[in-house]
């Protein structure tokens, strides 16, 4: 036995459940969906319930299993009502136990029954293309993996989704913007096996198209995006889409590792135990700048959509104003605190700024740039390039000032969602270098998140 084949066979014990487990989920898996059944009993327009997601194909992964309940509608309802309706038998079903509303293209509910996660999501039966809602190609899924798998290609898949998980890229959930399970099923599909997977994967080039048939050739002109994943169900939908080009760079880093050195550590994720001694003695904290904020609780994918995008926008504001950011991300509680983590190459610029203007012939340009600057400006001049120079002053030379104002509502255009914009105005707080540990008493997130930013990836290229 190779030692590829040696760490394939210890990662399955981590990645395949236990007869055990199988057993318990089961019973659950038939409670709920009776309870469904019920609870759909009578309802308008609904055609059938039934079992799908990882569990439906046995594909699920060990420690880490959601059930998925597809309830399914006649085609002539309205998308309102299929949301409503829907979303009523989710809750009836989950009466008793915790339960939420998501949302991935509509609400649906999720809800825990004894630490087992369900989905209740709501479909239109409709024939294959004739899709109505995202969620409808999701049974013709469970049909082809179904036909497709054996024992072994299963095997194959809950390697793959461990390896994922194992490297920080299981999830298309937009906290994640990693790779889903379907996506791991797809891979496995197209490429027989979990290592096939990972040898095509270290190779992968931007626009790299993954497809099953003769549109494949298409795929690069109607998609834009680094890994492109045609479903075999839909090709003209690209599952690839959902993935963050970091995402899909930091797998092809990762195939790569763990094929030149196979290793089983790439199969468990297990953040350091001393993390906030780790993220105390950082050198890069003085580097650090962070904003943590108060906001009404909303569904988590709402959240994260509305984190990420003013995280990005605000990243981009304090680089256009010269403070270079490094490395950005967004933690939240996901419940009412959430923080934007900035690795800045410094917290602070010099008090002038000389501003290049157009070279002397560009004549107007010159006085539309005189004209602008003349007022507000100590010196004007001309350089040895023979461009026009006015040097002026910063107004803020601090990072955290800059941050301050763009959060206050002092500046406009700030970039920070709509959605969070007001809430985040009333009840902020900027932090920059060491003053970033006073807050995270309590707030295992944000060490994390801390620790995130100041580590290197835990993958590809070693960690620390
Ligand atoms: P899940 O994300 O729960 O996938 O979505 P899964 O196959 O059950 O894998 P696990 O739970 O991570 O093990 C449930 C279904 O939603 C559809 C697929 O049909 C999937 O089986 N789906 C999910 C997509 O169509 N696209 C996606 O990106 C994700
Ligand atoms: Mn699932």
């Amino acid at each position: 036995m190779d030692e590829a084949e040696e760490t394939l066979n210890e990662a399955l014990r981590l990645v395949e459940p236990s007869r055990g487990e199988e057993e318990t989920v089961r019973q659950i898996a038939e409670m709920i969906l009776r309870r469904v059944e019920e609870a759909a009993a009578g309802a308008e327009s609904v055609s059938s319930v039934e079992l799908g997601g990882s569990f439906a194909k046995g594909t699920w992964l060990k420690g880490d299993v959601d059930i998925d309940v597809f309830v399914k509608f006649r085609p002539g309802l309205s998308k309102k009502r299929l949301e409503e309706v829907g979303v009523d038998i989710g809750r009836k079903a989950l009466a008793g136990y915790d339960w939420f509303l998501r949302y991935s293209e509509h609400p649906y509910v999720e809800g825990v029954i004894d630490g087992v996660k369900i989905n209740v999501v709501a479909c239109y039966e409709v024939a294959e293309g004739l899709w109505q809602s995202a969620a409808d190609r999701s049974p013709y899924h469970t049909r082809l993996i179904l036909s497709r798998f054996d024992d072994r290609l299963r095997r194959e898949v809950r390697l793959l989704k461990g390896f994922m998980k194992g490297v920080g890229l299981y999830g298309a959930e937009i906290r994640v913007e990693g790779f889903s399970g379907y996506v791991c099923e797809v891979l496995v599909l197209k490429y027989g096996g979990f290592q096939a997977v990972l040898r095509r994967a270290s190779g992968f080039r931007d626009g790299e198209v993954v497809g099953f048939g003769e549109t494949d050739a298409m795929a690069s002109e109607r998609f834009r995006s680094p890994l492109i994943i045609l479903d075999p169900v839909d090709p003209m939908r690209n599952l690839g889409a959902a993935i963050s080009p970091e995402k899909v760079a930091a797998f092809t880093l990762a195939a790569r590792r763990f094929l030149g050195d196979p290793d089983v550590s790439f199969f468990r994720w297990n953040p350091p135990s001393d993390l906030s001694t780790r993220v105390a003695e950082s050198q890069l904290l003085d580097h650090i700048l962070a904003a943590v904020f108060r906001h009404e609780p909303r569904m988590v994918d709402i959240l994260w959509g509305q984190l990420k995008r003013s995280e990005r926008r605000l990243a981009a504001q304090l680089s256009k104003a010269g403070f270079n950011v490094l490395r950005s991300i967004s933690v939240s509680d996901e419940k009412e605190r959430s923080a934007f983590i900035f690795l800045l190459e410094g917290q602070r610029l010099p008090k002038l700024q000389a501003r290049t203007g157009p070279r002397v012939e560009m004549a107007e340009e010159v006085e539309t740039f005189l004209g602008r600057n003349r007022k507000r400006t100590k010196i004007i001049w001309v350089g040895h390039d023979q461009r026009t120079y006015a040097l002026g002053e910063r107004r803020y030379q601090l990072a955290s000032d800059l941050l301050g104002a763009l959060l206050g509502g002092e500046v406009r255009g700030s970039g920070v969602a709509p959605g969070l914009k007001k809430e985040i105005s009333a009840d902020f707080e900027v932090l920059s270098g060491r003053g970033v540990l006073e807050a995270t008493s309590g707030r295992k997130w944000l060490t994390q998140g801390l620790w995130q930013v100041v580590s290197t990836d835990g993958f590809g290229f070693g960690s620390d």
